[in-house]
């Protein structure tokens, strides 16, 4: 039982990934400011806005959640102080222990082998499940943005599951009409499941070529949110903020839930302390200005949106073009799909960034097979974890349901960040005098109450959230208990498994 808990040393952290090659350093604090906001701003923004100040309704009239209406600046305002008390948390741990991992490697060192597990099999949600909404939602724009000249047919661009939850019954007739194999319509969403590919071919190729073409999207992303916010601001009807908070505080609460999808990704940065140059005083710079940069424009953007139109219209795939579209600037709204397309492919670059790094850092302690932890010989990415994880999310993006996702992202999102709060007061405790370049201020109020604040958006999800996210753990626990539990490095008294010769003797394969 105590096993169970054992905890890896920092030192043996910081050796690991020295013994093993390590990846390349290349990154810095601009690099990270431009990685976050590539990671934050798009599908939460450009599309769960909607759903979040309007609420959402299944035909039958029974509610699902409650919208926020034009208080849904305050949801974002909630959002910003609740994911600043966790972002202070990530930045102590982030600059304590510059590992790749995120909160996986930061969770082994303080709460022990199966807390970290269960984080990582967190994070699987946070990463590749939200990047199968994120595709969904890039490829609906994507859509769009092309309909003037080229016509995908339907059966192409809605998968199966997204059909099946459709309330739309010009939707749901494509159940009749797709083309069938085997007696099964063939229902794909081609263009998401394309998107996925070639950026998991961009991040094989190596980081410092996809940071480039990062930086180049975040600036097209806050160029048209300017425009959004510039042009919007000079249409807003005052009576629209009337009533403001129509729901109340649970439609606060509720919307707060949803689109705190829109945040995650200030903490997908530090998975990438490992390729940092300087990562102490760099990662807790990059992950806070990142924070209160994409704060800012959320509370301005919301303002406009439920300025522009009221807020009930704004229940729409793409509510930012769709507010233009209402508001009669026809002629902007097409920008905002191009934005909106741009947006999100730097959050799926950065979020295929992540998860690939966060398997390495399982594979290298033993908790997942060796072979995830190779390092490319000439690019130095891990590209065997890079590619199982575009696989994974390119064919989930094929057949999912994104509404689904959104809810489970958040979950298990939210729940991961609550770990890494409660993880640093016990550090404090476990390991008093190990040097903090970065400290929480006044540590004990800050991450209790950053705990206590991701539970309480959690308990604004739907029950059918916390349903599959009890599943998911249940998963999670029979996978450890039948591979990690057995192969794990640190139970084993092993050395780290070393990258260039997966198996090498005295380790277990
Ligand atoms: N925050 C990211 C987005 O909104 C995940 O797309």
């Amino acid at each position: 039982m105590r096993s169970l808990f054992q905890r890896k040393q920092i030192a043996d952290l910081i050796h690991d990934t020295e013994a093993s090659g390590g990846l390349k350093r290349a990154l810095g604090t601009g690099d990270l400011v431009m990685l976050s906001i590539g990671a934050v701003i798009g599908a939460g923004i450009f599309s769960t806005l909607g759903t979040a100040a309007a609420g959402e309704t299944l035909p039958s009239g029974e509610v699902i959640r409650y919208g926020a209406g034009p208080a849904l600046v305050l949801s974002f305002l909630l959002l910003g102080a609740v994911c600043a008390l966790a972002a202070l948390c990530y930045a102590e741990l982030a600059s304590m222990i510059p590992q790749a991992g995120s909160a996986y490697a930061y969770s082994y060192a303080t709460l022990g082998e199966l807390v970290a597990w269960i984080i990582g099999w967190d994070l699987i949600l946070e990463y590749a499940v939200g990047n199968v909404a994120v595709a969904i939602a890039w490829a609906g724009y994507f859509n769009s943005l092309i309909s003037p000249w080229v016509h995908i047919p339907d059966w192409l661009t809605h998968g199966y599951y997204n059909v099946h939850a459709s309330s739309d019954p010009a939707i749901r007739a494509l159940l009749d009409t797709a083309p069938r194999v085997l007696g099964i319509p063939v229902l794909v969403n081609l263009p998401a499941f394309l998107i996925v590919m070639a950026i998991t071919w961009l991040l094989v190729i190596g980081v410092k070529e996809s940071t480039r073409v990062n930086n180049i999207m975040v600036v097209v992303k806050l160029l048209v949110l300017a425009i959004f916010i510039g042009v919007g601001a000079m249409h807003v009807n005052p009576a629209n903020y009337t009533p403001f908070a129509p729901n109340g505080f649970p439609g606060i609460h509720q919307a707060a839930a949803i689109v705190f999808f829109a945040y995650i990704g200030f903490d997908a940065i530090s998975t990438a302390a490992e390729e940092t140059v300087n990562p102490q005083r760099t990662m807790p710079r990059g992950i806070l200005i990142g924070l209160a940069v994409c704060t800012l424009i959320y509370v301005i953007v919301g303002a406009v949106a439920t300025g522009l139109i009221p807020y009930q219209q704004l229940k729409s795939s793409d509510p930012l073009a769709h507010a233009f579209e209402v508001a009669g600037l026809t002629q902007f709204s097409w920008i905002i799909s191009l934005g909106a397309v741009v947006s999100m492919a730097a959050v799926l670059l950065v979020f295929q960034y992540g998860q690939p790094r966060i398997f390495y850092a399982m594979a290298r302690d033993g908790l997942l097979p060796p072979w995830a932890a190779k390092l490319h010989p000439k690019y130095r990415t891990p590209h065997v974890t890079t590619l199982a994880t575009g696989v994974m999310v390119a064919v989930g993006s094929l057949v999912a349901d994104d509404a689904a996702t959104y809810d489970l992202t958040n979950i298990g999102t939210l729940s991961a960040f609550m770990l890494v709060c409660l993880g640093v007061p016990v550090l404090r405790i476990l390991d008093p005098n190990r040097p903090r370049p970065f400290k929480v201020p006044f540590v004990w109020p800050v991450s209790l109450a950053g705990a206590g604040a991701c539970l309480f958006v959690m308990q604004g999800l739907p029950s059918h959230a916390w349903v599959r996210f009890g599943v998911w753990l249940a998963i999670g626990l029979a996978l450890y208990f039948a591979y990690g539990y057995r192969h794990s490095v640190l139970r084993n008294g092993g050395p780290p498994v070393n990258l260039d010769n997966p198996n090498p003797p005295g380790t277990r394969a």
